[in-house]
C-alpha cells in the first residue's frame, strides 16, 4: 500500500449519511481521503491518535454573514473552533459583491461591512480576492437581492421599476456566471420590504437558469409567517428552484406554538416543490437594532453601537432606565446598532431541530462586539446539548443535519461525507464532552471537544487553537452538482 500525507487513527467515523458509527482509520492523500479501513501498518507523514474519539465529516454552516470576515479574519477561529469547515456566505439578501458604494452602507448591509468593504464591483473580482487571500475554511457565497437593489435603486421604499430589473438581473447573471449558488432575499428589512413577490420572482428566474438555489429571510416570521412561507413557495414554484427558509423560527410571543403549523405546511409544500430550511440552536435571534423588534421581544441585549459606546453586552430596558426614557427613544439614540432579540420559544426550536429536513446554520454575526452566541457555538451546541443532554436526536443524526444534508441541498460535490474519495474536510470530536461555551454573557468562549480540524487536508484546528493554516477554497458553482432536486429522498 502507498503511503499516506495523514492518517487519523483510532476513531468511530460518524460518516455523515445518517448511518451508524464504525471504527476506522482514515488515509489522506493531498486534498481528499484515499482509505478507510484498518491502516495501522501504513506508512503515513503524520498520525493522529484519535482513539476513543469520533471523526465527521467537517461542519457545513449552512447559514452565514462571513462574506468580509473571511478576509479580516482568516483563521476563522469562531467557525473552525466548532468544527466547521465551509461556510455558505451571502445570506439574508445581504452579500458583500457585487457592490460598490458611496456612502454608508444601509442597514442590515453595515452588519457586513463598511463603506470600504463594499469595493466588489463585479461577484468575480469577490471570488478572485478569496482565491488570492484565502481563510481557513471553504466559502460558497449567494448574491443578495438587498445588495443588488443597493447597487441599482436611489431610494428603497418602492418597486424597481423595469429598468433597475434589468440592472439587477444582469449584476446577478454575471455573480451567478462567476460561482455563486444562489439568490438570496431579506425581505424583512427596509431595503427590501417594498419589493413586490414578482420583482423576486423575475431574478429567481435568472438564478433558476444558471441551475441554482433561493433562500430566503422571509418577509414574516411572526404574525404573518404562513404567508411569508406559501409567498416563498410561490417563488420557487414560478421560478422553478429550490427554496430554503432561512433560519426558521416562528417569532414574538403572541405567536409561540406555530411551529406545529409552519412545519405542517412545509411538509405539505415538500411533496409537490424541493423546499428545506436550516435553523440555528437557540430562542433569541440577533440582527440590527429596531424597535419593531424589541415590541416582540421579553429581553433585548446591545450587540453593537456605532453612535453610543460602552454598551454592547447590555441590556436595552435598563440603557433606557438608566437615561430615563422609554426603549423606543433608547433605541433611537442607538442607532445604527445591533441587538440579540428573546423572541422564540424553547419548544418551537426543539421541534424545528428535530425535523428531518433541518440544516444546522450558525446565522452568526462575525462582526458585532458582543456578538449572540451562536456565531461560537452553534454546532456544538446541536451536538452538545441538544443530541446528547436532551437526546433529541442521536449524533449520526446530528451530524448528518449538518454535513451530507447540507451538502447535497447545495450541491456541495464530494463535501459532508467521509468516504474514500472525498475531501479531506474533518473534524475529530469527543462525543462526550463536545458542548457549546459561549453564553450571552460571554459570547466568544470557544466550544468544548472540538480536538482537531482538518480542511482539504491540512489541519487549521489543533490543541483549541487556529494553527494558521489556510487550505480553504472559494467553491464556484461550476464545480459543484446542482442542487438537490428531489428533497423527499432524505425525509
Ligand atoms: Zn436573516
Ligand atoms: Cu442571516
Amino acid at each position: 500500500m502507498e503511503g499516506f500525507d495523514t492518517v487519523i487513527s483510532g476513531a468511530d467515523v460518524v460518516d455523515g449519511t445518517g448511518a451508524p458509527r464504525r471504527r476506522a482509520d482514515i488515509g489522506i492523500r493531498d486534498d481528499r481521503i484515499a482509505a478507510l479501513g484498518d491502516l495501522s501498518t501504513a506508512r503515513a507523514g503524520a498520525r493522529i491518535d484519535a482513539t476513543g474519539r469520533c471523526v465527521a465529516p467537517g461542519f457545513i454552516d449552512a447559514h452565514t454573514h462571513d462574506d468580509n470576515i473571511v478576509f479580516a479574519t482568516p483563521d476563522m477561529a469562531m467557525k473552525v473552533s466548532q468544527g466547521v469547515t465551509t461556510v455558505v456566505a451571502g445570506n439574508c439578501g445581504v452579500s458583500l459583491a457585487p457592490l460598490r458604494l458611496d456612502g454608508p452602507p444601509p442597514p442590515p448591509l453595515d452588519l457586513i461591512g463598511d463603506r470600504a468593504d463594499y469595493r466588489f464591483a463585479r461577484f468575480a473580482d469577490y471570488m478572485s480576492a478569496l482565491d488570492a487571500a484565502p481563510p481557513a475554511t471553504n466559502v460558497v457565497a449567494m448574491v443578495g437581492h438587498s445588495t443588488l437593489r443597493a447597487g441599482e435603486m436611489d431610494r428603497f421604499d418602492r418597486a424597481a421599476t423595469p429598468a433597475e430589473v434589468e440592472g439587477m438581473k444582469r449584476r446577478l447573471d454575471e455573480g451567478l456566471a462567476a460561482g455563486a449558488i444562489g439568490l438570496s432575499t431579506g425581505l424583512f428589512y427596509p431595503p427590501a420590504r417594498h419589493a413586490p413577490t414578482e420583482e423576486v420572482i423575475e431574478l429567481a428566474r435568472v438564478a433558476a437558469r444558471h441551475g441554482t438555489l433561493y433562500a430566503t429571510h422571509m418577509r414574516d416570521e411572526g404574525e404573518r409567517v404562513v404567508e411569508a412561507i406559501r409567498e416563498s413557495m410561490r417563488i420557487g414554484r414560478e421560478a422553478g428552484l429550490p427554496v430554503i427558509l432561512s433560519h426558521h423560527k416562528v417569532a414574538g410571543i403572541a405567536n409561540h406554538g406555530r411551529t406545529v403549523e409552519t412545519l405542517a405546511l412545509i411538509d405539505e409544500a415538500r411533496r409537490s416543490q424541493p423546499l428545506g430550511f436550516d435553523v440555528y440552536p437557540y430562542v433569541a435571534a440577533s440582527t440590527v437594532l429596531s424597535a419593531e423588534r424589541v415590541r416582540v421581544s421579553s429581553k433585548t441585549l446591545v450587540t453593537w453601537s456605532r453612535s453610543v459606546d460602552g454598551v454592547s453586552g447590555r441590556d436595552l430596558a435598563e440603557i433606557a432606565r438608566e437615561w430615563g426614557v422609554s426603549p423606543e427613544e433608547a433605541v433611537g439614540r442607538l442607532l445604527p446598532a445591533g441587538a440579540v432579540y428573546f423572541l422564540m420559544d424553547e419548544a418551537d426550536v426543539q421541534r424545528i431541530l428535530r425535523h428531518p429536513e433541518a440544516m444546522i446554520g450558525s446565522d452568526g454575526l462575525p462582526h458585532d462586539a458582543h456578538p449572540h452566541p451562536r456565531l461560537w457555538g452553534s454546532f456544538p451546541r446541536v451536538l452538545g446539548h441538544y443530541s446528547r443532554e436532551l437526546a433529541l436526536f442521536p449524533l449520526e443524526e446530528a451530524v448528518r443535519r449538518m454535513t451530507g444534508l447540507t451538502a447535497a441541498r447545495f450541491g456541495l460535490r464530494d463535501r459532508g461525507e467521509v468516504r474514500p474519495g472525498a475531501f479531506a474536510d474533518l473534524v475529530v470530536i469527543d462525543p462526550s464532552s463536545i458542548v457549546d461555551r459561549a453564553s450571552f454573557e460571554a459570547p466568544k468562549k470557544p466550544a468544548a471537544g472540538v480536538e482537531t480540524v482538518v480542511v482539504n487536508g491540512r489541519v487549521v484546528w489543533r490543541d483549541g487553537a487556529p494553527t494558521g493554516a489556510r487550505p480553504g477554497r472559494a467553491l464556484r458553482r461550476g464545480q459543484l452538482d446542482a442542487p438537490m432536486r428531489d428533497w423527499r429522498a432524505a425525509a
